[in-house]
This record gives structure tokens, sequence and C-alpha cells, in this order.
């Protein structure tokens, strides 16, 4: 049975600012010869892929549906087709709940539904396993942390990042102490015209949707950057704009299937092309009106494609951090500064010229030589890290303790950094997290 550890605010707040032991984790799996009940709440893309179809083909001897929900009736149906589940579908999670009561709700929703979906399910009694980023908003994550505390029951948050080999890599070489004692990070996220495009086409373009970037996609970076320093982040100072996006833009439709730019829009996208997407989306339109292909030039645009921060951990260590959303290629470079040496690691997901190694890794010591490092190669989503986390949830698999499972404290101070940022930005200050958590 998962093992419950959630923090006080109290105790939350007292190390927020200070370096802390990580907190117990829930140990999931199914007891031997059983199976675990599951719902789940937000039947797009990501809750029927990879919490879905590849849940019901690969774990069927641990995990049955027992129930699937979204705000929208056709893309459930549609959804539960996808999966080629025959439990029953719901719009309403709180029926879903109380007619099914699962073992566990795996929330998949639009960010900014999460914290709802957790509170629901934890005041009920019933464990959750939530998509990043946990929430989007402070207001949200001291709800979720006081509903966790209230009910006893474990949150997972499903930071699959880290499970990709060449991310436990860097966190292995780190923790082996070859460069010494970490001093500051340089990271930068680089988000291509085609993926970091896709953000401004969906509702992540808004922030009361998905909190921004900053806690939408850099939740992870920063997931990240706490697991490998193993400490927490205090303060963040940033900048940000909107660049290229949004009313930025030359011209501008609702969506790509009827605009009048088509032939001169390089952002053009075609849907149609897609038979999964034209069904889970195109073909549920006519139940709230939402748009897959969405113009990336909106007006309505709100959050920044151009990002910078400074974050100052518990450790002593600075992080210099950026994240652009229309560049010309995809990936990431990241380089740690140690007291004996320096880590780079410079990952190409996606690029205009040929690459002998998806990810390069350099380790030099001080007054040494520089040393390549082999980075092992993860097959599947997300670098390897779907399939790794998946194992772990529905199996059990064991972990060794830096592999634990990410709960409930991981997913605040990783959206509080996010939330921190963007308030430096409105406020044009710089933000201390523990302020976050006073009401
Ligand atoms: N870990 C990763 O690498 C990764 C990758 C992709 C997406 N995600 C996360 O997965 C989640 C879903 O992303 P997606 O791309 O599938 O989005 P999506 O828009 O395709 O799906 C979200 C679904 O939630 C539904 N929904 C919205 N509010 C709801 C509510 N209150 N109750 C029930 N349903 C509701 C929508 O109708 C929609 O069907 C997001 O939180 C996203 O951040 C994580």
């Amino acid at each position: 049975m998962p093992i419950a550890d959630p923090r006080s605010r109290r105790e939350f707040l007292a190390s927020a600012g200070a370096t802390v032991a990580a907190s117990a984790m829930p140990v999931w799996g199914a007891p031997a010869g059983s199976k675990r009940r599951y719902a789940l709440v937000g039947t797009g893309i990501r809750g029927v892929r990879m919490w879905g179809r590849d849940v019901r083909q690969r774990y069927a001897d641990v995990a049955e549906f027992v129930g699937l929900c979204d705000v929208n009736p056709l893309r459930v149906a549609a959804g539960k087709r996808y999966i080629g589940a025959t439990c029953p579908t719901f719009t309403s999670l709180d029926e879903m709940l109380a007619a099914t009561k699962p073992d566990a709700l795996i929330v998949t929703t639009v960010d900014a539904a999460h914290a709802g979906c957790i509170v629901a399910a934890l005041e009920r009694g019933i464990d959750v396993i939530t998509e990043k980023p946990m929430v989007v908003d402070e207001a949200q994550c001291r709800a979720v942390l006081e509903a966790e505390k209230r009910s006893g029951r474990p949150l997972t948050v499903t930071f699959n990042y880290r499970y990709a080999p060449k991310h436990r890599l860097i966190k292995e070489t780190l923790m082996s102490g070859a460069i010494g004692r970490v001093t500051s990070v340089d990271f930068s996220w680089y988000l291509d015209t085609q993926h970091g495009a896709d953000y401004f086409r969906r509702w992540h373009r808004l922030r009361a949707k998905s909190g921004s970037l900053w806690v939408h996609k850099a939740t992870h970076h920063f997931d990240l950057v706490n697991w490998w320093l193993d400490a927490d982040p205090v303060e963040v100072t940033a900048a940000g704009k909107l660049d290229l996006y949004g009313r930025s833009g030359p011209f501008r439709h609702t969506h790509c299937r009827p605009c009048p730019h088509k032939a001169q829009c390089p952002f053009h996208w075609d849907i149609t092309k897609d038979a999964d997407l034209m069904a889970l989306y195109a073909e549920c339109e006519s139940a709230d009106g939402y748009h897959r292909d969405g113009c990336v030039f909106r007006e309505d645009v709100n959050i920044f494609d151009t990002m910078n921060a400074l974050v100052r951990y518990s450790n002593g260590v600075s992080m210099s951090y950026s994240v652009n959303a229309f560049m010309p290629f995809e990936g990431f470079r990241v380089a740690f500064n140690g007291t004996r040496g320096r880590l780079e690691v410079r990952d190409h997901e996606r690029q205009p010229w040929l690459v002998t190694e998806e990810t390069e890794a350099f380790l030099t010591r001080n007054f040494g030589e520089r040393e390549a490092v082999k980075v092992p190669e993860g097959a599947g989503g997300h670098g390897g890290g779907d399939d790794r986390l998946r194992d772990i949830i529905f199996r059990g698999v064991a972990a060794p303790d830096h592999m634990r499972l990410p709960d409930s404290r991981a997913g605040a101070l990783a959206c509080l950094t996010g939330v921190a940022a963007r308030k430096s930005i409105d406020e044009r200050r710089t933000v201390k997290l523990a302020e976050l958590m006073q009401a």
C-alpha cells in the first residue's frame, strides 16, 4: 500500500529556503495477483496515449480502468475508443469518483484544472497521480498541500524527465563528486518553431489555463535542477516578453483550417493529416469550440515566448536559465560549474543538420583533461522517461533512493519557481518562494 508523508504547511514554509531531507515516497504497484483500479480525468492526447492506451496494452495484468472523465462529452467518448477501454464514461468528476470508487485517480486535464481534481480525489481518500505541472498558482499549491495533509493519501507528480537515462546520468555524475561541490548552473532550453509554436496554438497560450510556459514547461526543468542539485529553490529574478507570437504577428485568424493566410504563414499547420488528432479534437469542437489548430498570432496570447531567470538555491548554487519558444532547433544545453571541474551537456532533439550523438556530455576536471561521457540512449517517449516512470507506478519496479517517485513537495517547488518567475516579471522584483506560501 502507498505510504503517505504529507508535510504541514509550516514545515514546508520552513524548508522552502533551507536544505531539507527528501520526504518519504508513496510505493505504487498492485498487490501480488491483483489489479489496481484506476480512473482517469482529462481524455486529451496525453491522457489517452501515455496513461490510457499504453497502460491498457502493457499493464493489463496489474491495472484496470474503472472510469474515464472529461468535460467534453464527445472527447471522452473518442478517448474511450482510442484507449480501447470498456469502462463507463463521465463528464462530472464527482459522479465518476462516487460511482467507481477507484484506488487511484490519474489527472491529465488542462493544467489549471489539476488542483480541483487532485483535491476532490484526496478528499474522498483516493490516491492521486497527476501530470505536471501540479498546479498553476500559489493558491492552488496551498490548497493541494493542505488537502494531502488532511487526507493522508499520497500524491505523485509524474516528472517523467527524471527517468530519461541522460538525466539520470547527470544526477549520478554529480552525486559521484566528479566536479566537486556545484557552485553554479547554466541551463538553456530551446523550443523550436514546431514544438514551441504548438504551445501558442493551444490553451497553453493563456496564463489562466497553463500558468504560462514558466509553469507549464519550465516546471520540468526546475524539477530536474532541484533533483540534480538536491536543493530547494529560494528566490527568482526573471525577465520575459512576447516577441514573435500573439499580437506581434503580421496577420491572424481563428485557426489554421479555414485561414486565408495559409499560403504565406510559416506556422500554418494541417491537423487534417493526423487522424488521431482529428478524432480527439476537430471532431469534438461542437461541444466546446476548442480549436487544436488555433492561430499562433491570436490577440489573446498572454504568455511569454522569450524568458530568462536567475534562480538561487538553498545550497548557495545560482542558476542562469532561459527558455525560448521559436528556435531553429530543439534541445537543451546545461553546464554545472563545480569546485573541481565542469560538466557540460548538449542535447540535440531536432535540428536542420546531422548529429552523430543525440546527447553529448563532457567532464573536464580542473588542471586535468576533457573526458567524453557516454550517454545512454533511451527508447520511447521523453527520452525513455515515460516507460521507466510507468514501470515504477504500475508494477512497483524497485528503484534506488534517488529515483523514487516525485511527490507533492517536488511538484510544489517546481511550480512555485515558475510562479515566482512570472511574478518577478509582473512586479519587477526578486520573488522569494517562501512568500508564495503565505496566504
Ligand atoms: N509529462 C509530460 O511530458 C507531458 C506531456 C504532455 C502533456 N502533459 C500534461 O498532460 C496534461 C494534458 O495535456 P494534453 O496535451 O493532453 O492536453 P489536452 O488539451 O489534449 O487535454 C486536456 C483535456 O482536459 C479536459 N479538461 C479540461 N478541464 C477539465 C476538467 N475540469 N475536468 C475534466 N476534464 C477537463 C479537456 O477537455 C481536454 O480533453 C497537461 O497537464 C499537460 O501539462 C505532460
